[in-house]
């Protein structure tokens, strides 16, 4: 149940029905106050002024028009040509029950729609850092929310596996097979890479063999082709740990490296010269855009080849974008990674549409970020200032939360502590990235994330054992439950019901706009609407009838939040 569209779709038609254009735009929203309603329309004002009408008077057409009898209790005309609508208790209450035995808590799938998300997205032999972690789990959460709503999620991992340092690496993981005679583990990334570095400009003879084995790996060579692939699934069969760890849905299925789009982009870059799109400057082919300026106010040339013939992360993004399209048939495209790549991604999109290669129709996005910062307002890094690895943030999580439960939750046996353990730690930095609008950057506070009060993963978690503790005191058959009647006597009811049935507007709206915070911040006012109504209407003390209406609300409320964070991919447990 879809309370803004419904609304939106009965004022918009009546607003026809008074004389406004057919696309016109009633603006309906959640009212900020409950004088206001539960729901406004704000559109009102601007479609009079267009029509050239008196907005309360047109206001009134509006409303002599609107077919929401059974919906609302009463709709208002306020201020200069509001609308307040005030929902019925009753109607209300009849679809707070349904959602309660529906499939899906009754929301009904959208029109569905095939979506790439390119999220993760780390480099071959490097540690995976915090960086790839807002990515991840952004970019998971809006998979999550976009299956809900019953779509077809591409998920698309595009990891950086492809360009001119494979061929050092190349030449460094053989050197390292020699020595060792078995089979290598690369347990440590980061040294692995530095190693290969350090051996590429110290060693000339190491270094010649890497730049020979770079041309071979291109030109496909097998030996080339198989060191590649070792190193390829040894960085993500590590990788995978740390999804498996991030209760993340990537698998090693989902891998759609740099690598794959490779064999396309001579015939791209061929293409955009055809087109006069790319010109040769300097030996190497550019793009002029008009749209972006350089610095000296000139349109910015982006470089799609080299003088060497190399290709750019550039070139490879409008081959990813146009198969994306073509080949995968997505409606829309998402790309989570940093603001950084911003001016990047936006020209490789230009390109891609200047050359034709997507309709207008085609929806390419990008899910932009900002930075994680320390406390001190810099770059998190760590006290010696390097990057954080992703594994030892989630160990020192896991040392935290251990700390933290052995304190609180002192009732618990080990194997329920361990589950809480790993719920809590994991949840908190998830929760934390997830809870803040993703556009600004954010500090990575420890003490907050892990706090039992505000808008934290421990607080919603908490919250969640809260509802179950009701139902592991009473026993009520879930038949009988589905079959009582819901009453909304008191405000406190009535506001929770009106809170549950608004799950599907979060849930749309990160859909929408990639936001995973909108479900964050309902998920939390939720669990605040709950709290108040637990506090005022006493449930298992309270009449059968009261009792049973009142415990249908929790159901419905204990549902609601566990599957909210299980799209934000939020473990919950049953005790803490
Ligand atoms: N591998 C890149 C990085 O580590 C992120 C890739 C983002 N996706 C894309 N299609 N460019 O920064």
């Amino acid at each position: 149940m879809n309370i803004q569209t419904l609304l939106s779709d009965k004022i918009q038609q009546a607003m026809i029905a008074a004389g406004a254009e057919q696309n016109v735009e009633p603006a309906v929203r959640q009212s900020g106050k409950p004088q206001f309603g539960d729901y406004q329309a704000n559109g009102i004002m601007g479609a009079a002024k267009k029509l050239g009408l008196n907005p309360r008077e047109f206001a009134q057409k509006v409303l002599d028009q609107v077919e929401l009898a059974g919906v609302v209790e009463k709709l208002e005309i306020a201020g200069p040509g509001f609308i307040n609508i005030f929902l019925d208790k009753q109607w209300l209450a009849e679809n707070a029950s349904e959602a309660l035995t529906a499939v899906n808590l009754g929301i009904k799938t959208e029109k569905a729609q095939t979506v790439v998300l390119d999220y993760s997205s780390p480099n071959v032999a490097k540690e995976m850092h915090v960086g790839h972690l807002r990515s991840t789990i952004i970019g998971d959460a809006v998979t999550r929310a976009l299956e809900f709503m019953g779509h077809k999620a591409i998920r698309a991992n595009h990891v950086g596996d492809w360009g001119t340092q494979f061929g050092m690496l190349i030449a460094y993981l053989e050197k390292m097979e020699n020595e060792h005679a078995s089979e290598m583990e690369l347990s440590d990334l980061e040294a692995f890479y530095r190693a290969a570095k350090a051996h590429y400009d110290s060693d000339e003879a190491f270094a010649e063999k890497a730049r020979g084995y770079v041309v071979k790996l291109q030109g496909g060579d097998e030996y080339c082709l198989t060191m590649w692939k070792k190193l390829v699934d040894m960085t993500m069969s590590q990788n995978q740990l740390n999804y498996n760890r991030l209760n993340v849905t990537l698998t090693e299925k989902d891998v759609m490296g740099e690598s794959l789009y490779n064999p396309m982009l001579p015939g791209i870059v061929a293409d955009l010269k055809a087109k006069g799109l790319a010109v040769e400057d300097d030996g190497a082919l550019v793009v002029y855009l008009d749209e972006f300026k350089n610095k000296d106010g000139d349109p910015m040339g982006v470089i799609v080849q080299k003088k060497d013939g190399g290709f750019l992360y550039t070139t490879t993004d409008i081959a990813a974008a146009k198969y994306r399209y073509e080949t995968l048939h997505a409606d829309r495209a998402l790309v989570f990674s940093d603001t950084r790549q911003s001016q990047h991604m936006q020209q490789a999109w230009l390109i891609t549409r200047k050359a034709g290669y997507v309709p207008e129709s085609f929806s390419l996005e990008h899910q932009n970020f900002g930075m994680m910062l320390g406390k001190d307002g810099k770059p998190f890094k760590t006290r010696s200032g390097d990057t954080v690895k992703l594994a030892d943030l989630l160990d020192e999580a896991v040392e935290r939360a251990t700390q933290l439960i052995a304190q609180k939750s002192t009732a618990l046996s080990d194997e329920e502590k361990a589950a809480v353990i790993e719920a809590v730690a994991i949840g908190s930095v998830k929760y934390a990235d997830l809870s803040k609008n993703r556009t600004t950057d954010y500090v990575f506070d420890w003490d907050n994330m892990l706090s039992f009060e505000g808008n934290t993963a421990p607080y919603m978690q908490y919250a969640y054992t809260r509802i179950r503790s009701i139902f592991s005191k009473t026993a009520v058959d879930f038949t009988a439950l589905s079959a009582a009647k819901m009453q909304l006597t008191d405000d406190k009811e009535r506001a929770l019901a009106l809170k549950l049935l608004q799950f599907e507007e979060a849930v749309q709206t990160v859909v929408k706009d990639g936001t995973p915070h909108v479900l964050c911040a309902y998920l939390y006012e939720l669990a605040g609407v709950f709290s108040s109504f637990y506090e005022h209407c006493p449930i298992l003390n309270a009449e059968n009838d009261v009792k049973l209406s009142r415990l249908k609300l929790a159901k419905l409320a204990e549902k609601t939040l566990k599957q909210g964070l299980d799209l934000l991919g939020i473990k919950t447990v049953e005790k803490m």
